[in-house]
């Protein structure tokens, strides 16, 4: 035997060593850990789904790969959400809480619309409640990508309880996946030294036709034609007259969510931060301030302060929450009367009553009832749902001209088959068949890995749209390690979201580092710089979606700028006059007649 294959076996393993660290950045850990699922059981993964028929799954060959075999999966037209169609294969050896497992896998896309497939990975309890461990969504070209999938175990998973499961239900593609092992590491290994594939979205890539349409959208129903008309005291038009319209208040409400420490705060932080919630925002919700828990010994007077001082801006402040009927969520002092439910009622009935009146003509909305689907032992005690519709309707009668909501999560996030999303429809279904005066639908919009595409995010919001009730996104958090992701992400969630002709607002819950229930995904890091998808939000806020115009007027005295709805300062000059006044532009437009005097 020469010297030579030696070498050349040498050289190609170096080469791939180096291939894949680089590509990773990251090698995998000396540590063993134990294989739950080995790469070479493909006929372990059986195709399940309610649209098995637009699916067809086979085992391939392969030439070239460390593997010798794949599944191909072929998806037709028509998919309605991803996990209308999914792989799934158990696994059969124990995982124990906080257990850090590693799951990787090769895949490609051999043929769909834009030349990209997409899977979601997921890892969860293969009975209800579904628990996840891992959940993202993955991209890949024609070419194999190597996916590496980190996760911690939330809980533990007896052997034979759970399972992977691949969502593919995506329109028109078809994808191969081979190579799949997934290794549990223990607590031999830190989570943060596995290798991790970035995750992505569908409907992400620039040419996109979902963000066309949406932003076509927005043309039409974000704007209204401001006509000025200019006329001199005589009542004649003054042609050549400078017109300058500056949308003062935007229609749309862009908020998030604050705290009354931070509000009342004088250091340097304090007021960075009421600077940053002036110049960003038109509306604001209390983060934790008016709970139940917070306000049961009585509403802070500081509460009010802070209050007051977004009022005195012009900020318009919604209420959250006055029922979060959890125990977790609920003033621990109830329990001393869990037995005894009239006392429960009443003392609800009264909390209604005292808080919204308290408030009464400051805040337009108020969240009544927050996650009953996740949080309802408070409803349990009280005989179930019905208590929610006198709950509203004392808050009506406390406040019969704010709007009201039943706000929950796990609806964007779970598309609009999913379970949450069913429960919340049916929730509202009965709440307004027994009369509930409810108003309006709130929706937080909390992300993390697994990112609903911009097309399913619409179609989630056209079915909570059935309702004729207005939509509120009421939490947006992007809680993404992956910055570019997440300023993707934010733009083409904020343009599904005011592209959307049913939903009148978007809040962020939070927006500093120091102050975010999901520290990463603050638009701003604790020093105040801003991250890039801080920039994505005001690049569309505070610059795409502004009207700042200046135009001359025509001969019958007359220009019209096409502008985004809202409240305008207008500046109007000729020679040495000028007057300045405010309008409002709603979508069928106005016209604003001026007398330079
Ligand atoms: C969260 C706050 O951000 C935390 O500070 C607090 O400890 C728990 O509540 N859904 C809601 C919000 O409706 O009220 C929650 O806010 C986040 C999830």
């Amino acid at each position: 035997m020469s010297l030579l294959p030696a070498f050349v076996i040498l050289t190609v393993a170096f080469l791939l060593l180096g291939a894949v660290a680089t590509a990773r950045g990251q090698t995998l850990p000396s540590q063993t850990g134990t294989v739950i699922l080995n790469g070479d059981s493909l006929a372990s993964f059986t195709l399940e789904g309610r649209q098995l028929e637009i699916a067809r799954s086979e085992i391939v060959d392969v030439s070239g790969q460390a593997f010798k075999k794949a599944l191909r999966i072929t998806t037709g037209p028509g998919a309605l959400s991803e996990w209308n169609v999914q792989l799934t294969a158990m696994t059969d050896a124990p995982i124990h809480a906080s257990d850090v497992l590693l799951a990787r896998f090769w895949m490609r896309c051999t043929e769909s619309m834009t030349g990209e497939g997409f899977i979601g990975f997921i890892y969860e309890l293969a009975h209800p409640e579904f628990d996840k461990a891992a959940e993202v969504r993955l991209a890949a070209g024609e070419k194999w990508r190597e996916c590496s999938v980190r996760f911690r175990a939330p809980r533990d998973f007896p052997a034979g309880e759970a399972r992977v499961c691949l969502r593919i239900g995506y329109d028109r593609q078809t994808i191969e996946i081979g190579g799949m092992q997934i290794t549990d590491y223990g607590k031999s290994v830190k989570l943060e030294d596995l290798p991790r594939t970035n995750v992505t979205y569908s409907g992400r890539g620039s040419e996109s036709a979902w963000r066309r349409e949406a932003l076509a959208r927005i043309e039409k129903i974000r704007k209204g034609d401001l006509t000025v008309v200019v006329t001199d005291s005589a009542g004649k038009p003054v042609d050549n007259a400078t017109v300058h319209v500056t949308l003062k208040r935007h229609a749309f409400g862009f908020g998030s969510c604050v705290t009354t420490d931070l509000l009342l705060d004088p250091s340097p932080d304090g007021q960075k931060y009421r600077a940053t919630i002036e110049k960003y925002f038109n509306r604001a919700v209390f983060e934790n301030d008016m709970k139940w828990q917070a306000v049961y010994a009585g509403i802070s007077p500081k509460l009010d302060q802070a209050l007051a001082w977004l009022l005195d801006r012009n900020i318009e402040v919604r209420g959250h929450n006055l029922f979060w009927p959890g125990w977790k969520w609920l003033p621990p002092q109830l329990r001393q009367i869990e037995g005894n439910p009239d006392e429960l009622r009443r003392v609800s009935a009264e909390h209604a009553t005292s808080v919204v009146s308290h408030f009464k003509g400051k805040l337009p909305q108020w969240d009544v009832v927050n996650e009953p689907y996740t949080n309802h032992d408070l409803l349990d005690l009280l005989g179930g749902n019905r208590i929610m519709v006198d709950w509203f309707k004392l808050a009506h009668e406390a406040d019969p001209e704010c709007r009201l909501f039943l706000n929950d999560y796990g609806i964007l996030e779970g598309g609009p088959d999913g379970a949450h999303s069913k429960s919340f429809y049916e929730t509202i279904e009965f709440l307004k068949e027994n009369g509930a005066p409810i108003g309006g639908v709130g929706i937080q919009s909390h992300f993390a890995a697994a990112l609903p595409s911009p097309r399913q995010l619409l179609q989630t919001l056209d079915k909570f749209s059935e309702f004729g009730l207005p939509i509120e996104l009421t939490e947006l958090s992007l809680n993404l390690d992956d910055r570019d992701l997440q300023a993707d992400y934010m733009r083409d969630f904020m343009i599904a979201a005011f592209s959307h002709p049913n939903v009148n607002g978007v809040m962020l819950w939070g927006f500093w580092e120091k102050r975010h229930w999901r520290p990463q995904g603050a638009l701003f890091a604790t020093d105040w710089t801003i991250r890039p998808h801080g920039r994505a939000w005001i690049d569309l806020v505070m610059r795409q979606w502004q009207t700042d115009d200046q135009s001359l007027t025509n001969a019958k005295g007359s220009t019209t700028t096409r502008g985004f709805l809202g409240t305008y300062e207008i500046t109007v000059s000729a020679g040495a006059k000028s007057k300045k006044l405010s309008a409002k532009l709603a979508r069928e437009g106005i016209t604003v007649k001026v007398t330079l005097d």
